[in-house]
């Protein structure tokens, strides 16, 4: 399903649930996806409230926020420190799934499986923190 079908499903939705009309969709707030491109649960560009939606689910939520440390640092303070490194997301993607410690202190964060978070999810997350 492409995207405008998706906003007209949510949008008919949205007016059966509510019983007026929705305002139209903000179809204009976001370029649209690369032709080819299929959007999954995650778009490429994240926004904060889609991300903090994949975090949830992933379960990062449980350890991360954006300006505060938990369990693992505030995203705010990942960007401070890889933003601008040679090869940064790469590298985060790799220990996000695979797990790591030692960058913020001895606390290790545990692998995360593409059962809780796919690929592309993954890649997506990646960047929006580098925009911290
Ligand atoms: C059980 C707690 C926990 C969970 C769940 C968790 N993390 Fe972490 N995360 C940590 C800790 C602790 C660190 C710091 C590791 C270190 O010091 O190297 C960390 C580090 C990070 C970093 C920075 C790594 C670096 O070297 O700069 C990113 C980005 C990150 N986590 C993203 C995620 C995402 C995305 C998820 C969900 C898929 C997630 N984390 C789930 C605890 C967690």
């Amino acid at each position: 399903m492409n995207r405008f079908l998706l906003i007209a499903a949510l949008t008919t939705l949205l007016v059966t649930a509510c019983g007026k009309p929705a305002p139209p969709p903000q179809a204009a707030a976001q370029p649209a996806p690369a032709a080819g491109a299929v959007p999954t649960t995650a778009t490429a560009t994240l926004d904060d409230a889609k991300a903090l939606a994949v975090m949830n689910k992933a379960g990062c939520a449980g350890c991360h926020a954006i300006d505060k440390k938990i369990l693992g640092p505030s995203y705010a303070d990942v960007a401070k420190k890889r933003k601008g490194e040679q090869g940064a997301a790469a590298m985060l993607v790799k220990k996000i799934r695979e797990g790591g410690a030692g960058a913020y202190g001895s606390i290790p964060m545990p692998p995360n499986s593409t059962s809780q978070i796919s690929d592309d999810d993954l890649k997506a997350m990646v960047d929006w923190v580098l925009t911290k």
